[in-house]
């Protein structure tokens, strides 16, 4: 049989719907020519999920929920959501078969292991969203390989936010030993950034940008940042879906691209304002205990000297793509500029502009 004709009975065998699709085209311009999919997405209702769900849509694949059915409940009326929580109750899942699970909602190794081992004889591909919090260390730069974090009981059943990372490693660990590696890939995204983070932390930046004014700035221009915008993510989850690609990626942008100065350099361009930055260095931002305050910068000495420095090249060459940063800024502001005051007042993170003066303040006694 010829190759057009078998390409031909492929496509045909897919049937009507596939016939009526469009073709989807990844980030990296990769055509997808193959039959839809069906996408069983474990928590696809919060900051990632939504754009995962949209992504795999418009490349035409099918998708089903699974969730509580608390978060943003009627976001996707048109899709099957399957009601359940994964903590005890995953009977929904039961005798049903997708090609492929995104798991974007795995936090307890127990409930990972719970949901991996029910369908891992009805999925083909079992993708599990970590963090780079998985590592053993972020005092070195993070590679694939580097050592993960380890979790010293893994008898524990309730969650706690300062064994996250080590949480997540057992639960890459467990999704690999139920359905075996060749069927698991895993992602560990660095900040996820852009339109509904609901975390408002890579969001304080062009918030407090907007205000203008004299502004107080952790480090120097320098001070290494990395983030990955939840679009590319998606797209980038999607191409591992429809490629099959399995193994372990960090996905971020690259080490030593991006840095709090281009953080205010691109906040200021897209919201066409300008700050007079004041730049306090790491001991006085760690002796003031502005680590929290000022969110998503480490400092550059000590246990987090190298929270900026996971390689991305494996994503890269697997087919990640990094927009801008300066585009992610200009629509995760136009995203949060649809928030109400009520959520713009009650951020997670800000600061009065009083104590902003009193510490900046205090920096200049100091210098
Ligand atoms: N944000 C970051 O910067 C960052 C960085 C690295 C990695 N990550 C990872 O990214 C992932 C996604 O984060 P996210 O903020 O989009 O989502 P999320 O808030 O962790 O999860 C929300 C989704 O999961 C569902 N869900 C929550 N608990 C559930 C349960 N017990 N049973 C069933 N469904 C449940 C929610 O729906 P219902 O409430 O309706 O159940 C919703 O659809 C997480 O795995 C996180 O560790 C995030």
């Amino acid at each position: 049989m010829s190759t057009n004709r078998r390409q031909f009975i492929k496509a045909t065998a897919a049937g009507a719907v596939a016939a009526s699709l469009p073709l989807g085209a990844s980030a990296d311009g990769h055509e997808s020519e193959q039959r839809p999919l069906e996408i069983l997405v474990l928590g696809g209702t919060g900051f990632i999920g939504p754009h995962m769900v949209r992504e795999a849509l418009r490349r035409g694949h099918g998708v089903t929920l699974f969730n509580r059915g608390r978060t943003n409940n009627t976001l996707f009326p048109d899709l099957e959501t399957i009601i359940g929580d994964r903590a005890d109750n995953l009977t929904g899942l039961e005798g049903r078969k997708w090609d492929v699970v995104v798991d974007n909602s795995g936090y307890m190794h127990h409930d990972v292991r719970a949901s991996a081992r029910l369908l891992a004889p009805n999925v083909e591909h079992y993708i599990f969203i970590s963090s780079i919090s998985a590592y053993e260390s972020m005092a070195a730069p993070m590679y694939e390989d580097s050592p993960l974090a380890a979790l010293e009981d893994e008898s524990i059943t309730e969650f706690d936010w300062s064994l996250y990372g080590a949480l997540k490693a057992v639960s890459e660990r467990v999704v690999g030993e139920e359905m075996g590696e060749d069927r698991t890939t895993i992602l560990r995204p660095t900040y996820i950034v852009g339109p509904g983070d609901h975390t408002d932390r890579f969001t304080y930046w062009p918030v407090r940008v907007r205000q203008g004014g004299r502004m107080l700035c952790p480090g120097s221009p320098e001070h290494p940042i990395q983030v990955i915008d939840v679009r590319d993510l998606a797209n980038f989850t999607i191409d591992t879906v429809e490629r099959r690609t399995t193994g372990a990626f960090n996905t971020t942008i690259p080490i030593g691209s991006y840095n709090m100065g281009q953080v205010l350099e691109d906040s200021q361009a897209v919201l066409a304002t300008t700050v007079d930055p004041v730049w306090a260095n790491d001991e006085f931002v760690m002796q003031q205990q502005l680590m929290g305050a000022l969110p998503i910068y480490h400092p550059i000495t000590g246990d987090y000297s190298h929270a900026s420095s996971a390689s991305a090249e494996r994503a890269l060459a697997a087919g990640m793509h990094n927009r801008p940063v300066r585009e992610t800024i200009r629509d995760l502001m136009t995203w949060w500029d649809t928030l109400s005051e009520e959520r713009h007042a009650n951020a997670r993170f800000r600061m009065t502009a009083e104590r902003e003066a009193e510490l900046i303040a205090e920096w200049e006694s100091l210098t």
